[in-house]
């Protein structure tokens, strides 16, 4: 055990449950890094995880970072994550998720699921048979239903912030953004952006997805290689972590770095490495929260799109917060997302 708690990620988290289950072939682990603020929310992510440290370095990142994203959004959640170790395309069975949905239930309320990568509707509806403890469910039954469109406003008001900061203008009438993924939010990011005006750039490893996303905003198609360095004003990476690293940092091409995936810097260095450069960081925790505002909503019993669109207007005060602070006191961005979050949580 002492090689979790040694763990480079290893940060406060409360517990960390490694859940399986011999019919199914469950593997799953459920990281709860916080409940100082309430239950840990967080979404069950699916993927091919080539090992195990791989599959418990990213619930460790992905708590925390839920941990920081619920306190920043002013939402009475705590952090945690679940990630389900097999191909979402191949190993996925209605008795895998109840499986899944047993281990939740199992924490008593403690951790709460919603839907992140590789998961869909119909799979938060298997879960749900076996746990209450499960969220952004079907709308047709009064939930609060897919979490991306939500994401994606809140992106969209983040980045028209990044713009206003930086740019000084209010409007998105010809900017260029460069959308990286074309998947539930960066389409729907896409479209947004296509509305309010701005030249849009989008790539996606699948071709048809981009294809559609670029009909539907007036936009250009560009190729998964081309689309971080593109010669842009904004750059929003929707699709992958880590993509903020010693090999891209040096070739962008892009004022402001504003998108919906999580842990996009490599390192936490790679923050003030964006800094040296000139480039305007929105913390992806912050500029991301949309989805789990929408969750929270859903939590409460009591949900209702227009509070929860009410809520998401917020994101950008909480930005200017961050950006003012960091310019008085000489730090990046995310850092001082970071100590603002670890006060409210109650780990500073
Ligand atoms: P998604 O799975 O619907 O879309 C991701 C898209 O990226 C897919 O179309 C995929 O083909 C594409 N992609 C993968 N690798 C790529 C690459 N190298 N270059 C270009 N495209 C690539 O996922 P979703 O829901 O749109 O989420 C996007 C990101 O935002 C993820 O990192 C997710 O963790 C994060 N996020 C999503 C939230 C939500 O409400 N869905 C909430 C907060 C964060």
């Amino acid at each position: 055990m002492s090689a979790v708690f040694d763990h480079v990620e290893f940060d406060h988290h409360e517990r960390i449950i490694f859940a399986h289950d011999h019919q199914t072939g469950l593997r799953a682990i459920i990281g709860i890094h916080s409940t100082f603020l309430g239950p840990a929310a967080g979404g069950v992510r699916m993927a091919n995880y080539t090992s195990m440290d791989d599959a418990l370095t990213d619930v460790l990142r992905l708590s925390r970072g839920m941990s920081y994203k619920n306190a920043l959004a002013g939402l009475p959640l705590g952090g945690g994550k679940a990630v389900l170790i097999g191909n979402p395309k191949t190993d996925k069975t209605p008795e895998l998720m109840r499986a899944l949905g047993r281990a939740i239930e199992g924490l008593s309320g403690r951790y709460l699921a919603a839907e992140d990568v590789g998961m869909t509707l119909a799979d938060m509806e298997e879960i749900a048979l076996e746990t209450s403890h499960v969220f952004g469910r079907d709308p047709k039954a009064g939930f609060g239903g897919e979490p991306s469109p939500m994401t994606a406003l809140g992106v969209l008001l983040s980045i028209k912030t990044c713009v206003r900061r930086f740019m000084g203008r209010d409007d998105l009438g010809g900017v260029r953004v460069a959308v990286q993924g074309a998947g539930a939010v960066g389409a729907d990011l896409a479209r947004q952006l296509g509305q309010e005006g701005a030249d849009v750039l989008i790539a996606d490893v699948d071709p048809a997805r981009a294809q559609a996303a670029a009909a539907a905003t007036g936009g250009q198609v560009v190729s998964v290689e081309d689309v971080l360095f593109a010669d842009v004003d904004v750059l929003a990476p929707c699709a992958l972590g880590a993509i903020l690293n010693d090999t891209t940092i040096p070739a962008l091409r892009t004022k402001i770095v504003c998108g919906a995936a999580n842990n996009q810097l490599a390192e936490p260095r790679h923050g003030l490495a964006l800094a040296e450069r000139g480039i305007l960081y929105g913390p992806d925790y912050v500029v991301n929260a949309g989805g789990i505002i929408n969750v929270a909503y859903e939590v409460s019993g009591n949900y209702d799109a227009a509070r929860v669109i009410e809520h998401i207007q917020r994101v950008p005060k909480t930005l200017e917060r961050i950006f003012e602070e960091a310019a008085d006191e000489g730090l990046t961005p995310d850092v001082v997302a970071d100590r603002m979050a670890q006060r409210l949580i109650g780990q500073s």
